[in-house]
């Protein structure tokens, strides 16, 4: 990275809302970037175009006399990165990130939780350039039947009028969604200008896994692995759930170093033993959404989710 870009990352912000969730609060910057995300390419690609390109010269789009800014809402099977990949969006940028957990303020008082909401846009606006990172959407509108329907229904309000905003007032805001349950989101948040551009984040390939395996046991005590016998092994497995396999591997081999009363590096049977008693937790997300994305996609958003489980072989 150049001296420039440097100086420049010095004055970014990560700003969040602190323990007790009613004060805003500047955090460090993670540390993570694209390169500590195993594969999805093609999704980094789509954010370097629409989002990080444009931060970085929004001139083009002034010349066209139209605004940078807009919205991405990222979609997916729990535990494939979305989350993680929004993360790292912050070290990949010289704007200023805020990184909202919406279950975070649903938490608190009627009133107060939208006023937080408020306030969060408030700082985006005032911060831009800008990327407003609101994670864990599933948490209004995950459950019809819930008591908290018109705290939820207050918040949803909000969250559109805010949206709105950005598209009259604000260029150089940029803002991220990420759930696991796109079909369950008010149909209102996802008309043009708010989040109509879905993205999906599947489970990792076959070379992303053993790209993911390898980014976890970086730099731990290991024989020669044969990551890619595993990789195979792990059809349908998340991100998260190669991350519990490796830390359940290194288990077996500090318990074995204690027996042993020396150090004992990381083998591939340790990851076998691991892999076996672990299973792929996307499946269960795939026959929920095919039956969203069969009965109930009169937009056609969830085509590519079908494609993917015939690709895949997923029933
Ligand atoms: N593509 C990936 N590359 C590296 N690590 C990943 C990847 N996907 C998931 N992980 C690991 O799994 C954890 C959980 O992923 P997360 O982003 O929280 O999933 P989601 O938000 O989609 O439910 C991450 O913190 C990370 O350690
Ligand atoms: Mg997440």
């Amino acid at each position: 990275m150049s001296e420039n870009n440097d100086q420049k990352r010095k004055n970014l912000k990560v700003i969040q809302f602190d323990k007790n969730k009613n004060t805003l609060i500047e955090s460090e910057q993670p540390k993570e970037t694209f390169k500590d995300v195993g594969g999805l390419d093609e999704v980094k690609k789509k954010i370097q175009m629409s989002f990080i390109l444009p931060l970085q010269n929004p001139e083009y789009f002034k010349a066209y006399g139209k605004e940078a800014g807009g919205s991405l809402l990222l979609f997916g099977p729990p535990g494939c990165g979305k989350t993680f990949l929004a993360k790292a969006i912050a070290g990949e940028i010289d704007a200023n990130f805020l990184h909202l957990e919406l279950q975070a303020i649903l938490s608190m008082y009627v009133g107060e939780s939208e006023h937080n909401l408020h306030d969060i846009f408030e700082k985006a606006r005032e911060l831009k350039p800008c990327v407003l990172f609101i994670d864990e959407l599933d948490a209004i509108g995950g459950n019809r039947h819930n008591m908290r329907q018109h705290h939820e229904r207050m918040l949803v309000n909000q969250l559109l009028l805010e949206l709105d905003g950005l598209q009259s007032f604000n260029d150089e805001v940029y803002v991220i969604g990420a759930t696991n349950t796109p079909w369950y989101l008010d149909p209102a948040l996802r008309r043009p200008g708010r989040f109509n551009q879905l993205i999906f984040i599947p489970p990792p390939s076959e070379q992303e896994r053993e790209l993911i395996l390898s980014l976890k046991t970086a730099g731990k005590p290991q024989t020669s692995l044969q990551l890619d016998k595993l990789a195979k092994k792990t059809v349908h497995f998340s991100g998260a759930d190669l991350t519990q396999i490796v830390n359940d591997a290194i288990e077996l081999a500090i318990e074995r170093s204690f027996e042993l009363g020396y150090l004992q590096p990381l083998t591939t049977d340790d990851l076998q033993q691991a892999a076996k008693k672990r299973k792929a937790t996307t499946l269960e997300w795939f026959s929920t959404a095919k039956n969203y994305a069969t009965f109930s996609d009169s937009n056609g958003d969830y085509q590519f989710v079908l494609d993917y489980m015939k690709e895949n072989r997923i029933r």
